[in-house]
């Protein structure tokens, strides 16, 4: 099937930037970022036997967590060099190398699926949901973690975006989560939902953004991640960069 422009722009500029992607954020400092997040959000949770799908996986930054919490994981990246990071990343796991809206993957697959680049779906980002919830097993779970619209951060990333020309903004949407839960409500439960991202996630996770070097993030990273979930508690959406959710499907 063929894809629509903004998907065929996607896998190119993904294409174009693997490597440098890759290394900042798989870099350890980075990776430790989404564990502490997730540990925080997720706290005590046993992943182990679960078939998880790693929606627009990249090198499967995502999946380092649940994979490493006994869980089976599959891919799915519109980028061949994305693809190939997941793969030699992790040789077990299953990578499907297509558009997530048209994977062809069997629907009530999975008993979780985590993705943060729905956003980068624009504009069919429902159509991307939708798809998410067809491939979710009744009573699975859907962890989304976005950009947050209605945050005064998010303007000045779109600002960001607009000025810098190293980016591709085309594609770049962020993420109304009151809304995400509200338009599927006969079909998901939101069992949670956190607003957070401060310093660590800008300066540590986002260090491509900003062209830090990977090595001087590793001598501020430890600060900057005591930092954060002490600053998320007085954060809000106004002050956010991202959203997480947690959804479940419905059983009916
Ligand atoms: C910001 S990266 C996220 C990678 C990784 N999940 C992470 O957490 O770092 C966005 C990824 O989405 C992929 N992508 C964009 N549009 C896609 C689509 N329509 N279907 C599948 N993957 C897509 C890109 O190739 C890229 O690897």
């Amino acid at each position: 099937m063929s894809l629509s422009q903004s998907e065929q722009e996607q896998r190119d500029y993904y294409n174009r930037i693997a490597s440098v992607y890759d290394s900042h954020y798989a870099n350890p400092e980075a990776l430790r970022y989404r564990t502490e997040v997730f540990d925080r959000f997720l706290p005590g949770e046993d992943f182990t036997g679960l078939q998880v799908l790693d929606a627009m996986c990249g090198g499967g930054e995502n999946s380092v967590y649940f994979h490493g919490r006994g869980a089976s994981i599959t891919g799915v990246d519109i980028s061949e060099a994305q693809c190939k990071f997941f793969q030699q990343r992790f040789p077990d796991a299953g990578i499907v190398c297509a558009s997530v809206l048209r994977s062809g993957l069997p629907p009530a697959s999975y008993d979780l699926i985590v993705t943060e680049s729905l956003h980068h779906l624009h504009p069919h980002v429902e159509a991307g949901f939708q798809e998410l919830i067809r491939l979710l097993k009744p009573g699975g779970r859907l962890l989304v973690w976005e950009p947050s619209s209605g945050s005064l951060l998010d303007i000045l990333r779109k600002l960001w975006y607009r000025l810098d020309s190293g980016f591709f903004e085309d594609n770049e949407a962020s993420i109304d989560f009151a809304r995400l839960g509200r338009d599927a409500e006969d079909q998901l439960t939101t069992l949670r939902l956190q607003y957070g991202g401060n310093f660590a996630h800008l300066f540590v996770m986002s260090s491509m953004q900003f062209r830090l070097s990977p090595r001087v993030v590793h001598w501020y990273a430890p600060l900057l991640l005591w930092l954060e979930p002490l600053v998320e508690k007085i954060q809000g959406r106004l002050l956010s960069c991202w959203g997480l959710a947690l959804y479940q499907k419905k059983t009916r």
